[in-house]
């Protein structure tokens, strides 16, 4: 342990995927470590640190208005800020020509070096973002988790399909896989310490290879199903392309794998498909939930839409539309296309006018709003089991929790029923959310 960072405060702002809420963990365990401590709020802070995404256009701007409003903290008070994330590992030394008073600025694969990269901001800003090709093991003690009851569990890290809008495989390179064997000592150890639920993350998990051995996806989640303890388990993200009949059958055969996926479809339309390389047909698509559904009744899957993809026609765009009413998906996330620097697609026009790209957005959203409302409404009466995450901040008898099939279900409890799987009737409902209430015992 160095002493320099012994009682120093740190906060942490995550913008991005769970991928980055998970690496946030990772860097609050290494500063921890270190003797450092998180900071209740970013005006307390010696250490402030962003870990932001690049996927979208969106995200990077966000960074930087938040940068903004940190250099205008900074230039009161002593304070070191730093940018993690895929945008440090994409931008590296551009951010700091942006003069906005960054010390340093540390791409995923240099987090376990984080307290050295910090001494070295004494003698000015640091640029850390070399990238390594073999999966780096984290000591377990390093993760500082927020939630004593879902855990995120890294299985894997990149990306090798290179969809022509997506900047992960420059951002994270290429797909590494971490051994079997680590996985399982986790689970073990998270089990062991009472964990409800656990959710394996990788950007693209079906095409999971032990490193050390032959175990694919579907083996992974047979042997992680043996371990007694969280009650749940689920993984994302999926791909449809390598979203092959023998994880199907391992999730058939487990009652404790949930019966929910996340299997971003992007378009509707083949030809939008192909030209974003995604390796799949509508059809492709429509036979493979045909065959998830069928092995696995009552299924909830979610999925991601771009709208606006370079020579998007109306047409093609309808058949988006109609595909989200075709498979009804139970929830969605929308995007406006933009163009991601390195990326195949940025290199061509981005030619649907931003009014169009706009409205085809609104369309989506106002369609899906739709069809969720109505997904909620046919399950008002029903009994559902809900695991309990936690209370609302003001109000400590208004609860919050998720069902098996990923929907949030707010309800009353007296005492505090955290980490409990209850029985809970669904009494109300609206587009995002359910309201439930104690199920009535059978009389
Ligand atoms: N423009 C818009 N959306 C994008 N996504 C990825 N890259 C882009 C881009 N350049 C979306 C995809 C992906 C999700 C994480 O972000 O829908 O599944
Ligand atoms: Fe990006 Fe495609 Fe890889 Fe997903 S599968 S991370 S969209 S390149």
């Amino acid at each position: 342990m160095s002493n320099d960072l012994v009682g120093r405060l740190f906060f942490i702002r995550t913008f991005g995927c769970q991928m980055n809420e998970n690496d946030s963990e990772k860097i609050a365990g290494v500063l921890a470590a270190e003797g450092a401590r998180p900071a209740g709020r970013a005006e307390d802070a010696d250490i402030l640190i962003i870990n932001s995404c690049a996927v979208r256009a969106k995200s990077e701007e966000k960074m930087y208005s938040y940068l903004g409003r940190l250099a205008q903290m900074k230039a009161r008070r002593p304070l070191l800020i730093g940018v993690a994330g895929c945008i440090a590992q994409i931008e590296g030394d551009r951010i700091l020509s942006r003069r906005l008073g960054v010390d340093f600025v540390i791409g995923p694969d240099e987090y376990l070096k984080l307290p050295e990269i910090l001494a070295r901001t004494d003698a000015g800003p640091v640029v850390a973002a070399e990238q390594v090709a073999a999966w780096q093991e984290a000591p377990p003690r390093l993760l500082a988790r927020q939630s004593p009851i879902s855990a995120f569990v890294t299985i894997m890290e990149g990306c090798d399909n290179f969809c022509s809008y997506c900047i992960v495989p420059m951002a994270r390179g290429r797909e590494k896989f971490r051994p079997l064997e680590s996985i399982r000592a986790e689970v073990e150890d998270l089990a062991r310490r009472g964990y409800r639920e656990i959710q394996f993350l990788g950007q693209n998990v079906n095409s999971y290879r032990d490193p050390d051995g032959r175990a694919d996806f579907a083996r992974l989640l047979a042997e992680m199903e043996r371990i007694p303890g969280p009650e749940w388990i689920r993984f994302l993200t999926s791909h449809p392309r390598s979203f092959g009949p023998s994880i199907i059958e391992a999730m058939a055969a487990s009652p404790r794998i949930c019966r929910q996926l996340h299997l971003p479809i992007q378009s509707g339309s083949s030809s939008v498909l192909a030209r974003m390389n995604r390796g799949y047909s509508r059809a492709d698509y429509l036979g493979l939930v045909a065959r998830l559904r069928e092995r696995l009744p009552g299924l909830c899957l979610s999925t991601d839409i771009i709208v606006g993809f370079p020579g998007e026609t109306e047409e093609e765009f309808l058949e988006t539309l109609a595909i989200l009413e075709e498979i009804r998906f139970t929830s969605i996330f929308s995007f406006r296309y933009s163009p991601r620097p390195g990326t195949a697609a940025a290199r061509g026009p981005d030619d649907v006018p931003l009014e169009v790209k706009r409205r085809r957005l609104i369309e989506v959203q106002t369609l899906q709003k739709r069809l969720q409302t109505e997904f909620h409404r046919s399950l008002i009466g029903r009994t559902l089991k809900v695991l309990a995450l936690g209370p609302g901040k003001k109000d400590a008898t208004a609860f919050s929790g998720r069902t098996e099939g990923g929907q949030v279900v707010n309800f009353r409890a007296e005492g505090d029923v955290t980490g409990r799987f209850l029985d809970l009737e669904i009494i109300g409902a609206g587009p995002y959310s359910l309201r439930g209430a104690p199920a009535s015992l059978p009389s």
